[in-house]
């Protein structure tokens, strides 16, 4: 096992296809493939470092129902430690239902089931302390980790000798004050806060990605990585010196979902082994561009010689 511990939202996804209209009230439609897969940026990125050859302990939440075991199948398959996942008796294991139509952008319906219950205590001591890296994933969809209480398992891991790490995810319709709410208390205790470009502009309320990781860094967080989809990264260092990092051309984008959890994966695992905070991001990238040639989060990190080569960038 290695010394890296994700804590952060896990979901079972249900991707059936086609499906180009829903039924009207009462009717019924067929479909032609349903296909089960994990998901959520916590499990996303514990697999990506399992593939990256440091598989992590994980820290998350799932039911007592039989989407939960299959959660738990799946990351044992990769290698991750399980050992640490709570089984809440109350609740579901979070769950998508994902329709994917002939042509077009797919849609989801997700229920937040039991991620939303992850919680400080779910993190003993032990693990802290034996993590050098603790990285929380999936703020604004923890309810009650979101805020105060992951600044104060923050501080618990840097209190342990761990560097910290802290990404958000993008949910529609919600004010700046709720956004700042559950992500400001925690960055005084960031050592890298890894937001995508719509969270950052929607929880510092600027456009500009530099302005935004100013404003972070203001509010206390040490370095700061906004991810830009196809630009790349911006990164701005502890001395707020800033630089892009481009990502990899890529021919053929299959499905970039997923795509900033596996950039998470291929940074801390760089770290991990050493590297500084501009070659981790370039790896970042290098993971995170295999991600989106193939469907699924992970599935293109699945060939050995393709992986190995992320480390030999010039
Ligand atoms: N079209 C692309 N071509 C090459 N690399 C890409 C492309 N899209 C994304 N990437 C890589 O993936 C990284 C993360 O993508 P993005 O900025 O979309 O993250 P994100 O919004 O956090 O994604 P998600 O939360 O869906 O995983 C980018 O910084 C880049 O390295
Ligand atoms: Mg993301």
């Amino acid at each position: 096992m290695s010394d890296i511990l994700v804590c952060g939202i896990s979901v079972v996804d249900a991707i059936a296809r086609p499906i180009d209209t829903f039924p009207a009230p009462g009717g019924l439609r067929l479909f032609e493939s349903l296909h089960w897969s994990t998901g959520g940026c916590a499990v996303n990125c514990s697999i990506a470092l399992s593939r990256l050859g440091l598989p992590p302990r994980l820290v998350t939440r799932v039911g007592a129902d039989f989407l939960g075991d299959f959660v738990i199948a799946e990351l044992t398959r990769a290698g991750v430690d399980t050992s640490s996942v709570v089984r809440d008796a109350d609740r579901p294991t979070s769950f998508s239902f994902v329709a994917v139509p002939e042509s077009g952008e797919r849609s989801f319906i997700h229920t937040k089931g039991a991620s939303d219950t992850i919680c400080e205590r779910d993190v003993p001591e032990a693990l802290l302390s034996a993590s050098r890296f603790v990285f929380v994933t999936g703020a604004m969809l923890m309810n009650a980790l979101d805020g105060e209480p992951t600044a104060r398992l923050l501080a618990r891991a840097k209190a342990a000798g761990a560097t910290t790490l802290l990404d958000t995810v993008f949910v529609e319709g919600l004010d700046r004050a709720e956004w700042r709410r559950r992500v400001e208390p925690a960055l005084p205790r960031v050592d890298c806060f890894i937001p995508s470009e719509a969270e950052s502009r929607a929880i510092a309320g600027a456009d500009d990605p530099g302005a935004a990781a100013r404003e972070f860094q203001r509010l206390g967080a040490r370095r700061v990585v906004i991810k830009l989809g196809a630009r790349g990264v911006l990164c701005v260092d502890e001395t707020g010196v800033e630089s892009l990092v481009p990502a990899i051309k890529v021919d053929h984008v299959v499905d970039a979902t997923g795509a900033g959890d596996c950039w998470s994966a291929g940074f801390i695992a760089a770290l991990s082994r050493g590297r500084s905070f501009h070659e981790a991001a370039r790896i970042g990238n290098a993971v995170a561009s295999l991600s989106v040639q193939a469907a699924g989060a992970t599935k293109g990190l699945e060939d050995p010689a393709l992986l190995a080569r992320v480390w030999d960038l010039p």
